[in-house]
């Protein structure tokens, strides 16, 4: 069997977890830090959220930026940035979910880039992956995440769309892990069942696109992603019938955070496919991010089962319970199980559940081939899935 890859694990950011937690803020914020508050669409200041960041706030300087949208817009961070400029601002606090942490960590490096136009930041067709600008400064950020989904509140990547060119692109800056990040459950209640659906459908595509990837000696890492994926497959259900389930919600906030924070990638391979196809259709159509993953990774699966057949083994053992049968026959039912979990909690697997028709297929396709110009390799882990590969992805999906 394969040993475990080399690997660098780096994980600075601080967790602060558990009910009013909250109020730690004042004691993670330089009293003398001149802040920027960023958050979205208003959700924070229904459920009291804001109220609780503003106590413990008090005697903290604060501005203010509200409006992150869900699939955050380059076309709104910029206008943060320009009241970074104008104000000096030397702390960010995001409190939001995955949108606005990323928009956050772009306003941190957009905030400080000495180039012309802060969308070259971003990896974009003419700005390859290779010959990416490297920041060398940042505003440092802290957040308070409400929605358990993304990771983002304890990984260094972030993911912003450009409204105009309908473009939707991902990068890394070891300079924007949050220095913090407060994970009190509470805050979880809130959230509309189909946000809880999403958070976990996204959740549990991450720790798959590591997990049931090249077969190899990782114990600590295969173990570390079957206690989230059989965490989130326990609990889920246990608040969707009560939101205010703490322990439920408590479960499925650590589960999230851990299946995107690197911990679970220590010496495996990363796939990355079902992600870089849903990334696509949501920068066509703006659909949930969640949803997206959901109505393609039954093709991915399908198309690749045979390079990921021991992993699939393992998960249909491990997770599933199912001890007979052949390899093929357990790979099958690992698949056909985590597609029943995904719509027994009210998640569709469907292309047309994200508005995909076949007619559809060709924009997906040319997205996809700049996509592998701008990263210059393939997708999957094996990075040898190329255009004429999602094709034949798409067409194995649910219509
Ligand atoms: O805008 P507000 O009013 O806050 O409402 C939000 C939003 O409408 C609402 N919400 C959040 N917390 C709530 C709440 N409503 C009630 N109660 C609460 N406690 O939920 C909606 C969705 O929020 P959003 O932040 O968009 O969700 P999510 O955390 O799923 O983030 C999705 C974004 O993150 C990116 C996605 O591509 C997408 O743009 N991702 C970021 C990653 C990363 N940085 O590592 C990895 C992921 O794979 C993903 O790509
Ligand atoms: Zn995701």
């Amino acid at each position: 069997m394969l040993p475990a890859k080399n690997f660098t694990f780096h994980s600075p950011t601080k967790i602060i977890f558990g009910a009013k937690t909250i109020q730690e803020l004042k004691n993670q914020i330089n009293q003398k830090a001149k802040v920027l508050m960023i958050y979205g669409s208003g959700s924070i200041k229904k459920n009291g959220v804001y109220d609780q960041v503003k106590d413990s706030l008090r005697n903290h300087n604060v501005l203010e930026f509200s409006g992150i949208t869900p699939n955050p817009r380059y076309e709104t961070a910029i206008k943060a940035v320009e009241i970074c400029k104008k104000e000096n601002i030397d702390f960010l606090l995001a409190v939001g979910g995955g949108s606005v942490i990323d928009a956050t960590k772009f306003i941190s490096i957009a905030s400080k880039y000495p180039g012309k136009d802060p969308w070259d930041i971003m990896p974009h067709k003419n700005n390859k992956s290779t010959n990416l600008f490297q920041p060398t400064e940042a505003i440092p950020i802290g957040t308070v995440l409400t929605i358990p989904a993304t990771g983002s509140e304890m990984n260094a990547g972030y993911v912003i769309t450009r409204e105009s060119t309908k473009e939707k692109l991902t990068r890394i800056d070891q300079l924007v892990f949050p220095k913090f990040s407060i994970l009190d459950p509470e805050t979880s209640y809130s959230l509309p069942k189909r946000q809880t659906i999403n958070g976990i459908v996204d959740s549990f595509v991450h720790v798959t696109e590591q997990y049931l990837t090249t077969f190899r000696n990782t114990k600590i890492s295969d173990r570390f992603a079957e206690g989230v994926i059989d965490t989130l497959i326990s609990e889920a259900p246990i608040v969707l019938k009560n939101p205010k389930d703490y322990s439920a919600r408590a479960n499925i906030m650590w589960a999230s955070t851990m299946a995107l924070n690197k911990l679970i990638a220590c010496g495996i391979d990363n796939d990355g496919a079902t992600h870089t196809i849903g990334r696509e259709i949501t920068a066509m159509n703006d659909s949930d991010h969640a949803k997206t993953l959901a109505a393609v990774i039954k093709g991915v699966f399908i198309y690749k089962k045979q390079q990921k057949m021991k992993k699939l083994v393992l998960m249909a053992e491990r997770i599933y319970g199912k001890k007979e049968g052949t390899d093929e026959e357990k790979a099958d039912f690992a698949i056909s199980e985590t597609i029943k979990f995904f719509n027994s909690i009210g998640m569709k697997t469907t292309l047309s559940s994200v508005g995909i028709k076949k007619e559809n297929f060709q924009e997906i396709l040319d997205r996809i081939e700049t996509s592998i110009k701008i990263m210059g390799f393939g997708l999957g882990e094996h990075r040898d899935i190329y255009k004429d590969d999602v094709l034949k992805i798409l067409e194995l999906c649910d219509p």
